[in-house]
């Protein structure tokens, strides 16, 4: 794929790298790419990173197919930058894409998109312990017209940012509530896409929560309201007895880029890791029987983050006396020395950009 580039008159101020937070300061740059019937994608370039011109008709406004991904760029100690499984994003947004009804880019761009904008932006990719470069990348319709079809014209849009932790609490434990009446995904449905309209629907839960003193919401299964999938931004594990449980991969839960790296460290580690279906009140009882040892959530943007209080309807359950447990630290230790170049890459999952 040809990249044009179109140079910025005047570069942003940098952010402070110790105040990031996450999702804030937009970098100089951005990756666009067009799509249209007939004539497939077409005119990739890095452009300033700036407002894109939309038509009040354009479809995504109103019947909202748009997908997105979301991965980072590590600076390591040797000053290179390195990306983590960048492939398995552009894999994943393929599929988002394919059940969207949205036209698929091609793994080989998507990967040379993210390597050629960050090495424009290498300037961005910041050094402070923790921090790193958000790269989002996102697909929607840009075809001006109120009926409901699948458009003839998309664009591909990537953009980034430098972020610190996620939760504002970094690797303390949030506390998590089980929504027992919203539900997030259903066979069938887009559960297992990273599409906007999966996020919008989550936030009435997210308020609730809130409300009650809780930082996220676990959702439930669709269909029974018995069975614990995914939490608001993350997946999410439980130590039980010494084996790891999560939900598997039938549809409505993500196919987490970082779940997977988990359940390969564990698996490598030795531990039974059972992707299956769990009950919430099942998970309850352990939490009661002190059998419940661990839980952790899993995603891109916040790594690991340990489940200090779980909380079903009435019933509140403490996990590891609200402290970060052993298993949840290795694997964050593991991770994190892995995606930084500390540690030994042993499974080939990060690339360096030069
Ligand atoms: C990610 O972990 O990259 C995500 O996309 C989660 C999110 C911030 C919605």
């Amino acid at each position: 794929m040809e990249i044009k580039f179109e140079k910025r008159e005047q570069l942003k101020e940098k952010p402070d790298q110790k105040n990031l937070a996450f999702g804030k300061y937009m970098t100089d740059y951005m990756f666009v790419c067009d799509w249209h019937e007939g004539q497939g994608w077409h005119d990739a370039r890095i452009v300033p990173e700036g407002p894109i011109p939309m038509e009040p008709s354009c479809m995504t406004l109103h019947y909202a197919q748009e997908t997105f991904e979301g991965l980072k760029a590590y600076r390591r100690d040797d000053g290179k930058i390195q990306l983590f499984r960048p492939e398995m994003n552009a894999k994943r947004m393929q599929n988002s894409n394919a059940r969207l009804c949205m036209p698929e880019f091609p793994v080989e761009d998507f990967v040379q998109a993210v390597r050629e904008l960050v090495k424009v932006e290498q300037d961005w990719v910041p050094s402070e312990p923790n921090t790193s470069l958000y790269i989002r990348p996102f697909c929607f319709a840009t075809e001006a017209s109120l009926g409901v079809h699948q458009a003839v014209a998309y664009k591909f849009i990537i953009i980034c940012c430098p972020v610190g932790a996620y939760y504002a609490t970094g690797l303390n434990p949030v506390k998590i509530m089980v929504e027992d009446e919203l539900v997030r995904a259903v066979r069938g449905g887009t559960g297992f896409t990273k599409c906007g309209g999966n996020y919008a629907a989550s936030i009435l839960g997210q308020v609730k929560a809130e409300k009650l003193g809780y930082d996220q919401v676990l959702w439930l299964d669709g269909e029974t309201r018995t069975y614990v999938e995914e939490v608001g931004s993350m997946n999410i594990m439980f130590k039980i007895d010494g084996e790891i449980y999560t939900a598997p991969i039938e549809g409505t839960v993500l196919p987490g880029v970082t779940r997977d790296s988990m359940i390969t460290l564990l698996r490598d580690w030795g531990y039974k890791v059972n992707e299956t279906h769990l009950a919430v009140t099942d998970l309850m009882k352990a939490g009661h029987d002190g059998r419940l040892e661990e839980v952790f959530g899993t995603g891109t943007a916040a790594v690991i983050s340990p489940v200090g209080e779980l909380r079903y309807k009435d019933d509140v359950v403490a996990i590891n006396d609200e402290k970060t447990g052993e298993l949840t630290q290795k694997l964050y230790d593991t991770l994190t020395g892995i995606q930084w170049g500390k540690l030994e890459d042993k499974f080939g999952w990060t690339q360096v950009i030069d």
